[in-house]
């Protein structure tokens, strides 16, 4: 019995131009390398309209997000303008430049709140301090870090309310040598082997205080921008 020997052209229909074209082509290295960049492009092109179609919706819920931070470092009552849109960024000869968002009521300055960093343990740790035109502490939230989580993240008023020990605070009832933690003389709390993080956020808001110093009329003076 003789057994049928099946080939390529009888398994498959009939061979056409394109499929011709192909067959010549696939194993070449051309065709690959082409074939590789045609995907990355289209994955690259929709990528980009993929952040177009979101980049309206992101940067909405950033200011949102702002906004959220801003109303717990400084009260409502203290102003009447828009903080957000009267952001300014002042060059301070010690930090650099340092974005400040003025609170006014009827044209007066009240209060400002600061984006201020210094790293930590795992990067930079990212705060918003508001202060009030008195040089009090009104609020400290970290906005953004990469401290480590179970240790030293303490530092998110979510997870502690070791943050809120500064509310109140003010270069006039804390002498300057007592802005660090306990284990540099100073009178806040580190956390259980972990200092460099809660070490960085005292000096950042020890920073603010003396850049509020520094900057507190000449903002006052500033016109406001949005009604
Ligand atoms: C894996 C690992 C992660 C750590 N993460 C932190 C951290 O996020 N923040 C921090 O202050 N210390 C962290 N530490 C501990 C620090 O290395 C350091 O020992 C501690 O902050 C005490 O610092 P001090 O010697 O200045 O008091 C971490 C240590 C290890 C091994």
């Amino acid at each position: 019995m003789t057994q049928e020997t099946i080939t390529p052209a009888a398994q498959s229909p009939a061979a056409t131009p394109v499929r011709d074209f192909f067959d010549r082509w696939r194993p070449k290295v051309a065709y690959q390398s082409l074939s590789l960049g045609l995907i990355c492009g289209l994955v690259a092109l929709l990528l980009l309209v993929g952040n177009a179609v979101t980049k309206s919706t992101i940067d909405a819920q950033l200011v949102e997000d702002q906004l959220a931070v801003l109303r717990q470092v400084l009260p409502a009552a203290l102003y009447d303008n828009n903080p957000l849109l009267d952001k300014v960024t002042l060059q301070d000869a010690e930090l650099g430049p340092i974005e400040v968002y003025p609170a006014r009521k009827d044209g007066v300055l009240t209060g400002m709140a600061l984006s201020i960093s210094n790293i930590g343990y795992g990067g930079p740790i990212q705060q918003m301090v508001g202060l009030d035109s008195d040089g009090r502490i009104l609020g400290v939230r970290v906005l953004a870090h990469k401290e480590t989580p179970g240790l030293a993240d303490k530092i998110e008023v979510a997870k502690s309310d070791w943050i809120t020990r500064f509310d109140g605070l003010s270069l006039e009832n804390t002498a300057l040598g007592q802005w660090k933690v306990k284990k540099d003389g100073g009178q806040f709390d580190q956390f259980a082997g972990a200092t460099i993080t809660p070490r960085a956020v005292v000096k950042s808001i020890l920073q603010a205080l003396q850049f509020q110093q520094r900057h507190q009329a000449g903002l006052a003076t500033t016109k406001e921008v949005q009604p």
